[in-house]
């Protein structure tokens, strides 16, 4: 069987995997800084590249107005014995990652990967690479189990851009939908619920991310000198976020939930009967003294099922060691929001942005900004390619495999459903504390090499083989 074969080349080649695929992680393909621009089109080519030496065919570079998107194909599948053509996959992974900030915090360098307790430790290693390299690597195992050949058609197209926002692969998308036409998308980019716990992630939180500039003065003042009488943005800006949310957790920007939908009671029941200790999340996880957020959901249905709003950060005035005692002219809030269905992030902005600008205080001038969005998603689940999932998973796991949603947001899977209208699949091998977007993210390696055997297995029983 040729899925037996693909299983035995994986476990040969195995160490092999890991080894090239620190060689992707060594390039730091940070998007959303200018000055990593070249590492971030070294990756696509480190991709590209490996792409060719398996097998795949059309691979290349499609530019876009960021970074560089990586596609490649393999349309050669013969039909089953039944006469009936094979379907085709669309294998979606993104090469670029976050700013590995704060560095201080890191056990090891976070662009030198590291294999300590089973894990391997850099930025990238779960989010997105490993789980990129997987994938790969399961093509690369079912083409010499095949001997060249594959068990269905595949098309893989590979992004730069997801943690800045995914613009070039959306438009590249909607354009050009006919390059992309596949049965089912494979997105390799989400968490297991537990250790051991076979999951697909089938929702996922939309998101808008803002900038509010706010300016006083036309020039930074001498505090003790025009303190008292001279406009403050930080102040300014310290109330508007004041005012965005209470302290129930309750966001409030006018019409703001009017679109929300609670999952259903189905759903609702699932989740409940997830294996999920509080405590220990508070604890071991999230590490604070509390939990937070609204009153009356559970934690699932806070990180998953409703909105939320955060501020990341607000540049501008004086951080330097020390005092300065200065009233900036100018002070920016990073602020974004999580939507889910049926919450659009048009029209979320615009409530947002009208509320913020109401909320001005005197003497200061504000600008808000959007960044970029993302919609919320919830795929279909009773359809062949969740089962064939499903069942590739208790293959790898012996177990059942459990539904979740996250709470995270991948911009482009909305388009796989509205553009290309076909189901996506979420089937990712992350663990809850892997550190993703922080310091010491890790994979652990035994999940990487049950991915590429997942992998192998769902692309053989959506093949039919
Ligand atoms: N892989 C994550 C999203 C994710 C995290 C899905 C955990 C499921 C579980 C993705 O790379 C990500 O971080 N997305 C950004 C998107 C944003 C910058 C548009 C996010 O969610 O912040
Ligand atoms: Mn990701
Ligand atoms: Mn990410």
């Amino acid at each position: 069987m040729i899925r037996d074969a693909a299983i035995e080349f994986a476990k040969q080649h195995g160490p092999r995997f890991i080894e090239e695929l620190k060689d992707l992680i060594r390039i730091p393909s940070i998007s959303t800084l200018p000055e990593h621009r070249e590492d971030v089109r070294r990756a696509a080519e480190f991709v590209a590249d490996g792409l060719r030496r398996i097998g795949m065919e059309h691979v290349r570079l499609i530019e876009t107005e960021g970074h560089p998107l990586v596609y490649a194909d393999w349309l050669y599948a013969e039909p089953a014995a039944d006469g009936k053509a094979r379907p085709t996959v669309l294998c979606y992974a993104h090469y670029d990652v976050q700013p590995p900030d704060p560095l201080d915090e890191w056990v090891s360098p976070p662009f030198e990967p590291t294999e300590r307790d089973g894990n391997l430790y850099a930025r990238g290693a779960v989010d997105d690479k490993g789980q990129l390299w997987l994938q790969h690597k399961a093509l690369e195992a079912l083409f010499a189990a095949g001997k060249g050949k594959l068990p269905v058609n595949v098309r893989v197209i590979v992004e730069g851009e997801e943690e800045v926002g995914g613009e070039g692969i959306a438009t590249f998308v909607r354009e050009h939908s006919e390059e992309l036409r596949a049965d089912v998308a494979l997105v390799s980019d989400t968490e297991m619920f537990a250790p051991d716990l076979p999951t697909l992630c089938v929702g996922l939180r939309g998101m808008i991310y803002t900038e509010i500039e706010a300016r006083g003065a036309m020039t930074d003042l001498h505090s003790g000198m025009y303190g008292g009488a001279a406009p403050n943005p930080f102040v300014a800006l310290a109330q508007i976020i004041a005012a965005l949310k209470n302290t129930e957790g309750k966001i409030l920007i006018p019409g703001f939930y009017d679109k929300v939908q609670a999952p259903d009671a189905a759903e609702l029941k699932a989740w409940s009967s997830l294996p999920f200790d509080e405590e220990h999340y508070r604890k071991s996880e999230v590490g604070s003294t509390e939990l937070t957020g609204e009153t009356g959901y559970s934690v699932m249905e806070r990180t998953w099922a409703r909105p939320t709003l955060d501020v990341h950060g607000m540049p501008g005035g004086f951080t330097g060691a020390g005092g300065k005692t200065v009233i900036p002219a100018k002070a920016l809030a990073k602020i974004s929001m999580r939507l889910v269905p049926e919450m659009t992030p048009e029209e979320s902005f615009a409530q947002y942005k009208a509320y913020v600008l109401s909320l001005c205080p005197r003497g200061i001038r504000i600008e808000v900004r959007l960044i970029h969005a993302a919609d919320s998603i919830v795929v279909r689940t009773g359809n062949v390619f969740i089962r064939a999932a499903t069942e590739a998973l208790k293959d790898v796991f012996h177990k059942e495999t459990v539904f979740i949603r996250s709470g995270g947001s991948i911009p482009i899977v909305g388009d796989f459903e509205h553009h290309l209208k076909i189901p996506t699949v979420m089937m990712g091998f992350g663990l809850p504390d892997d550190n993703l977007h922080a310091p010491n993210e890790k994979f652990n390696l035994s999940n990487f090499h049950r991915g590429v055997e997942s992998v192998i297995g769902f692309l053989c029983r959506v093949g039919r083989e």
